[in-house]
């Protein structure tokens, strides 16, 4: 429910570049909010909602002024971008620029200076939206790439908050971060943060490094924080505090939806659209070139090539979230992917028989989890990813201890789920053949893999990152 909302300030702040729910223009001319893509906001949505807290944000599209909303248990503060700023500080410096450089420039990642004074213009924005929204002595916590200027912007505006910034996708490799032009400036700006967090600890280490290097930060030293461990920076006569926390998703509230009436009879019905065949193969993302859907899709190919499995007994489902459809390598990829779906299907489907669903479209999430719950096999192949929240949530979706995961070891998730059968995403034969062991695979084989993949998920959830990641700040607002 979404009401206008007073000027109240918060105690509990986060700040990222999209609000959870996005402003959609309707054909009609008028408009309706829908829920922003992406796994931020799966993770930290139902979160702030228990918090109360407040969540500033860009409304997801250009030149709109939205006043501040009440949705329910949170208050959202929008922050407006004009055309050109979501082309160069959006488009172009954060999904340009930063995201294919801190994804092991699977694509070549583009410099240019009027997208850099953009991104500081815009992060000077929300740091200035954000002092307004803070209460005294108030915990903000920003997120991702596209802030990284903002905890030192907002230091210097109010030096009595206490700010934790989290970085959702990779931290790159030394080598790879130090083309960037502003590299000392990004590093500075991370170093305003009380605690800087990551999901791995080679990320934590690579920043570490960096900030001694680029910063002049003094000699760290690890303590054992309550479910990590942290490194220390001195920087500025400040502790920055820099940590690894896997991000997780709602394993309990996925569970339960699994386990619903409603939701095991739509599983049911997926299977009887599908044809009713013996194995159904899925994947779902965001459109993006990092995810590697081309991959699997090869390799499925591949497959049905050489006879090793057939369209009458193997379909594959693709659901793929529009994404950054303006920026150039998303619409290449988007072409590629779309030939390929249409050649395979053209090869070995039939009449009414399609071997591969696709649909590029974002879908509820009720049709999502009967989705998982239907799919025998998982196909998650990024080329580099952060996390992958998907993959948790197949996880979470199957307390039948059926199905199988098929992961990229270039995953974050892969640290964690290491029963899933793991993949090199650069090693064609190396992933059919996890496919083909993946739908060949005995129940046996598949509920003790599917166990122990379900104890860490269902361990390791969301509130426990938030937790611990608050408790590494030293905030009250985890309680
Ligand atoms: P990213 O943050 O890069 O998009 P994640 O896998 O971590 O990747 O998170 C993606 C989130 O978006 C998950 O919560 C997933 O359920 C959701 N999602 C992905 N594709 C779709 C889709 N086609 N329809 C609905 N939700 C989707
Ligand atoms: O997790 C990576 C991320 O870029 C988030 O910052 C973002 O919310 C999500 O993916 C979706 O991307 P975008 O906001 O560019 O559509």
């Amino acid at each position: 429910m979404i009401d206008a909302a007073s000027s109240a300030t918060a105690d509990f702040v986060v700040v990222a570049n999209r609000l959870p729910v996005d402003l959609e223009r309707l054909p009609d001319g008028t408009q309706r909010w829908k829920t922003s893509p992406g796994g931020l906001v799966t993770a930290l949505e139902p979160f702030l909602r228990v918090h109360h807290g407040a969540w500033v944000g860009w409304p997801g599209v250009p030149d709109v002024e939205v006043e501040p909303i009440k949705d329910d248990d949170m208050t959202l503060h929008p922050v407006p971008l004009s055309t050109v700023e979501v082309a160069d500080y959006y488009e172009g410096f954060s999904n340009a620029t930063l995201w294919p450089l801190y994804h092991d420039v699977v694509a070549p990642p583009v410099f240019h200076r009027h997208w850099w004074n953009a991104y500081q213009e815009i992060n000077e924005r929300f740091a200035a939206a954000t002092a307004k929204v803070a209460s005294e002595n108030a915990t903000v916590w920003v997120q991702d790439y596209q802030l990284q200027l903002v905890p030192r912007m907002l230091r210097e505006l109010r030096p009595d908050l206490r700010i934790g910034f989290f970085l959702h996708i990779p931290f790159p490799p030394v080598e790879l971060f130090l083309q960037l032009p502003w590299r000392t400036e990004l590093i500075r700006g991370l170093l305003g943060a009380d605690l800087v967090g990551f999901h791995l600890p080679g990320g934590a280490q690579n920043f570490m490094f960096l900030a001694r290097r680029l910063a002049g930060a003094s000699a760290s030293r690890s303590t054992v924080g309550i479910r990590t461990r942290l490194g220390e920076v001195n920087v500025d006569d400040r502790t920055v505090r820099v940590g690894a926390f896997p991000i997780s998703i709602d394993s309990t509230a996925l569970d339960k939806m699994a386990r619903s009436k409603p939701i095991r009879q739509r599983a049911g019905q997926i299977r009887g659209e599908l044809g009713n065949p013996k194995t159904i193969l899925l994947g779902v993302d965001r459109l993006d070139y990092t995810k590697g859907i081309d991959v699997r899709l090869r390799a499925l190919e591949e497959l049905y090539a050489d006879g090793r499995i057939n369209a009458d007994d193997v379909v594959m489902v693709q659901l793929a979230t529009p994404s950054r459809e303006r920026v150039e390598h998303y619409q290449r990829m988007r072409n590629d992917i779309e030939q390929a779906v249409g050649r395979i299907n053209g090869e070995f489907g039939r009449v009414g028989h399609p071997a591969v669903h696709y649909l590029h479209q974002s879908i509820p999430r009720e049709e999502l989890i009967a989705f998982y719950v239907a799919a025998d096999v998982m196909l998650v192949t990024p080329v580099r990813d952060g996390m992958n929240l998907v993959a948790k949530e197949y996880v979470a979706c199957r307390p039948d201890l059926d199905g199988a995961l098929v992961l990229s070891e270039f995953a974050g998730a892969a640290a964690e789920l290491t029963r899933a059968f793991l993949v090199n995403p650069h090693d064609l034969d190396g992933i059919k053949s996890a496919i083909e062991r993946a739908i060949r695979a005995g129940p046996d084989e598949r509920h003790r893999r599917m166990r122990t993949l379900r104890r860490q998920v269902m361990t390791h959830d969301v509130q426990r990152w938030a937790q611990s990641f608050l408790a590494a700040l030293g905030s009250d607002a985890r309680s």
